[in-house]
């Protein structure tokens, strides 16, 4: 006879959270990647639907340990590819409170203290960055999400609805690709999107995007959005803010600033400065999913003026009537795209209540003080090259020795980028810079300690010397030397 006794709901997930805890201890210890092998996805695929209802604490197992146990481990301190994960248990906690209440959070009337704190915090961050106070904004999704937001609202306001294929507009060559998505989406095809060169330091330069706005104006063309970015993906670089502000305004145009990785910096004391004349943009994106230690799901669209929101976003179906505001503003679904939202905000209001301005200004200051750690490091190997400094947390470098040619030099630094990934000891990645493949650190992480930087460093160094051995010096630059 079974004398097993079935587990209650309550039991599998107090053990589950038991376990997480548990398993998330020392995360140095573990790889920054599980490889989930063919044959395992192949096993996945066959599990199915069953029929019949199966224990839920068998079911938990196997999710804990055949799906979330594998693919990257972006929250890992030393994975420093793409945006890494920052995310705090405090986040995680109000990920769960969020889900175990799971309050409709797209009205006032559905959870009125939860709106209410949202708009409190909402409020908090376009003080920060120098907004008005008119100013307001939307917990979404995403930095893509927030892009299209903003620009759907931008669209609204400066073109008006019989002139959209008239529109163009102006982003770098190093914006992020969700803008271009976004546009795509509210109608403004890719031929009228201009892609402005950028300086030495990867900044939009200020004098082709004026000279694009007179040709287009001059085709009879409608310029009508600049996107600008605090902290682009590649080099986190910062676009000239002020400058770009009076292009914008000299033609009526709207500003949108994509702050979706470097806006945390705006909670930073030491840095705050780098990012001068955010202010002056009309819309803002801000992940609170990439620099301020949140689970994923949690950005911010912030509007200079948020009647410019309601106008393009509220809608009013006699279905909805009985939960309408005077003050639209203040609802959610009348400010963005979703109508049923979880309330998104509350991870970082309970993040920030905990943690505290002053403990989250630090944090942020210690990506940048690993990255410069990363760059003196790197130095010292006169072999490395950097092609884009230590900025907002990011640095871009690459082995780049003498008698190779280009292509072999691409070939070396993509090896040396699969060679450590491939050993689970830290992910770094490579990306594109003027035209060459280069090696790039992106170090938010607050656990990625100097050591942790100092070792990646030597790692590096030894699958340097190891593949350079394995790549054939040119002919032609053997002559040469
Ligand atoms: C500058 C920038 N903008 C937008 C995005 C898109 O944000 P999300 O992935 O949250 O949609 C990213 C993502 O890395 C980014 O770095």
């Amino acid at each position: 006879m079974n004398t097993t006794k079935e587990k209650t709901l309550e039991q599998v997930t107090e053990e589950f959270i038991h376990d997480f805890f548990a398993r998330s201890k020392n995360p140095e210890k573990q790889d920054v990647i599980a490889d989930a092998n063919s044959s395992h996805l192949k096993h996945l695929k066959e599990v199915g639907i069953p029929e019949k209802g199966r224990l839920p604490e068998e079911v938990v197992t196997e999710m804990t340990e055949q799906v979330y146990a594998y693919g990257y481990r972006s929250e890992h301190p030393r994975f420093l590819g793409f945006v890494p994960s920052t995310a705090s248990k405090l986040s995680w906690l109000g990920d769960i409170m969020t889900s175990a209440f799971n309050r409709h959070a797209g009205s006032m009337a559905n959870f009125p203290a939860g709106c209410t704190i949202e708009n409190e915090l909402l409020a908090w961050l376009c003080q920060k960055a120098g907004f008005s106070s008119q100013a307001g904004g939307l917990f979404v999704s995403g930095g893509s999400m927030a892009n299209l937001t903003a620009l759907t609202i931008a669209r609204d306001k400066i073109l008006g609805e019989n002139r959209w294929h008239l529109g163009t507009a102006y982003v770098s060559e190093q914006t992020h690709s969700s803008v271009a998505k976004g546009l795509h989406i509210i109608g403004i095809p890719d031929s009228h999107i201009r892609k402005i060169a950028v300086d030495e330091e990867f900044r939009m330069d200020v004098r082709h995007l004026e000279q694009a706005i007179q040709k287009d104006l001059e085709n009879g063309l409608l310029p009508f959005a600049v996107i600008a970015s605090a902290g682009t993906t590649n080099t986190g670089s910062v676009d000239p803010f002020v400058e770009i502000s009076a292009i914008c305004k000299k033609h009526h145009i709207w500003m949108h600033v994509d702050g979706a990785f470097g806006a945390s910096v705006l909670l930073c004391r030491q840095y705050r400065h780098l990012l001068k004349g955010i202010e002056l943009a009309d819309s803002l994106s801000w992940d609170a999913h990439k620099w301020l230690f949140q689970t994923y799901g949690c950005g911010m669209v912030l509007v200079n003026d948020k009647s410019n929101m309601v106008k393009t976003f509220h809608s009013h179906p006699e279905y909805l009537k009985d939960l309408d505001t005077e003050e639209e503003y203040l609802n959610p679904w009348n400010l963005g795209v979703e109508l049923t939202r979880p309330a998104r905000g509350l991870k970082l209001w309970l993040t920030l209540q905990v943690m505290g301005s002053s403990a989250v200004s630090d944090a942020i200051a210690h990506g940048f003080h690993l990255a410069e750690c990363a760059q003196q490091e790197l130095v010292k190997n006169r072999d490395v090259e950097i092609v884009s400094p230590a900025r907002l947390a990011t640095l871009n470098f690459r082995y780049a020795p003498a008698g190779l040619t280009e292509k072999q030099k691409d070939e070396l630094n993509l090896r040396i980028s699969r060679e450590i990934i491939a050993s689970g000891f830290a992910g770094i990645f490579t990306t594109e810079l003027n035209g060459k493949k280069v090696l790039r650190i992106c170090a938010i992480h607050p656990d990625t300690t100097q050591a942790d930087i100092r070792q990646i460093v030597r790692r590096l160094n030894d699958y340097y010397y190891e593949q350079r051995s394995k790549i054939q010096p040119s002919a032609m630059d053997q002559f040469a030397s």
